[in-house]
Formats: C-alpha cells, structure tokens, sequence
C-alpha cells in the first residue's frame, strides 16, 4: 500500500491558489527565490550551484545561461541530479576545483549550515566569484528575537549530531571579513531563515 505524504503536492498546490486567489500578488517563497536569482542573471552568466544536492533553484534557469554547474560531494545527489545534462562534480566546497573568478554567481542554498569550516568555504567562494559578481544564500541561522534563539541553542546539540545540522551560525559572522558588500538581507518572521546576496568587491574596494 502507497503510503500518503504528510502534506501531498496537490494539497499544497491547492493551498497556493486560494492564498494567491485570496492576495493578489502573493508569491510563494520558492517563486521569490528564483525571481532573486534571477534578477542577477544575464544570457552570459557562469553560474555555480555550490552543494547542488539534486537541484533546487538552478535546474530551473541553467539551459538560461552560458554556463551552470553544480558541486556536491554526494554521489546519489548528482546521480538523481533532476537537470538531465547540466554538468555537476563530486567535491566540496572547502576545495572548489575552480580558477579564481570563474564565476559571475554562486548560488548555496541550505548547504552552510551543514559544513564543519563554513568559513574555509566562503573563502572559497570569495576566491572562484568576479569582482563585482554575487553570492545569493538561504540558511537556517541564529535567530536574533531571545526566545527562540534559547530554542535553537537547546536544539543545536541534538541537531548537530543527529544531523549535522548546526542552528547557531550565520553566514554574515564569516562574510564581514571577507571584501563584499551585502546587497540583501531578509529574515523569516521567527528570524531563524536567512536569505542574502552579497556583492564581491575589487581589490580597490570597487563593485568590479
Ligand atoms: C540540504 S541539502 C541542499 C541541496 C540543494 N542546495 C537544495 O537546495 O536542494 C545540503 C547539500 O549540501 C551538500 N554538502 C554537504 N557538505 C558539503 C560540502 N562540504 N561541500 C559542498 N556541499 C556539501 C550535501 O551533500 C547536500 O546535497
């Protein structure tokens, strides 16, 4: 017997009509993130989707671009990658087999919180992205409202365990280090979401 999902997609696509029917311009949070990704994109993009799992925002605009790729170090990730063609590599972000300022966008999306050295990789980041190209990042962080950061802090240990999900970073603790200017930042209502863009700067400290 085929055992039901919890919340079925038809359900949740039923869901998105009446609230869309209800307020008129309303957009789901996948609908507002590639609508942000790709305001940063032009036919001539090179873009890298970095701990693709087996897609996510990329697969939907990669034919779009001059150059899409995807770097996860899980084998069955990129094997069930959903963008049949679209290259992608086995490897980590701590080590991007890229030449400094190969790409005009990175793209890492629920991926930081799960790394022992997010700061080694956002180094990384800073090193394969132009100057003047841009890191679009959506994570579980810190939330900054008390309460639930005291939730989050009971959490974490168990989490990053279990999962090695870790609840108490931001990305923004490693990228005000770093040359970049941050374009974009919005949190979820309980603060505990992030969604950011960052813009690398010249070496003058110039958007590039
Ligand atoms: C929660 S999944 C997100 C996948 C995809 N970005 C998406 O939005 O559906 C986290 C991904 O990070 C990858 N990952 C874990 N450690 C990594 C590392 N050191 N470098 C790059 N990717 C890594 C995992 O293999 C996994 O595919």
């Amino acid at each position: 017997m085929s055992q039901r999902a919890a919340l079925p997609l038809d359900v949740q696509n039923s869901y998105r009509a009446r609230y869309r029917a209800m307020r008129p311009g309303w957009s789901s949070s996948g609908e507002q993130l590639e609508a942000l990704v790709r305001s940063y994109l032009t036919p001539g993009s090179k873009v890298l989707d970095l701990g693709c799992g087996r897609g996510g925002v990329v697969e939907l605009f990669w034919k779009d671009v001059k150059l899409a790729v995807g770097i996860d170090p899980d084998v069955p990730s990129l094997t069930e990658h959903r963008a049949h063609g679209m290259p992608v590599i086995r490897g980590r972000g701590e080590h991007l087999p890229f030449a400094g300022e190969s790409f005009d966008l990175i793209v890492c999306l629920w991926v930081l919180e799960h790394l022992r050295s997010p700061e080694v990789v956002l180094r990384g980041v800073h090193r394969v992205l132009r100057p003047g190209g841009h890191l679009v990042w959506l994570e579980h962080v810190r939330s900054p409202i008390a309460p639930v950061r005291w939730v989050q802090q009971l959490l974490d240990p168990l989490l990053v365990r279990l999962e090695a999900d870790h609840l108490l970073r931001d990305p923004l603790d490693h990228l005000r280090g770093e040359p970049v200017a941050i374009e974009r930042l919005e949190r979820s209502r309980l603060g505990y979401i992030e969604r950011g863009v960052a813009r690398k700067l010249s070496a003058s400290g110039n958007p590039g």
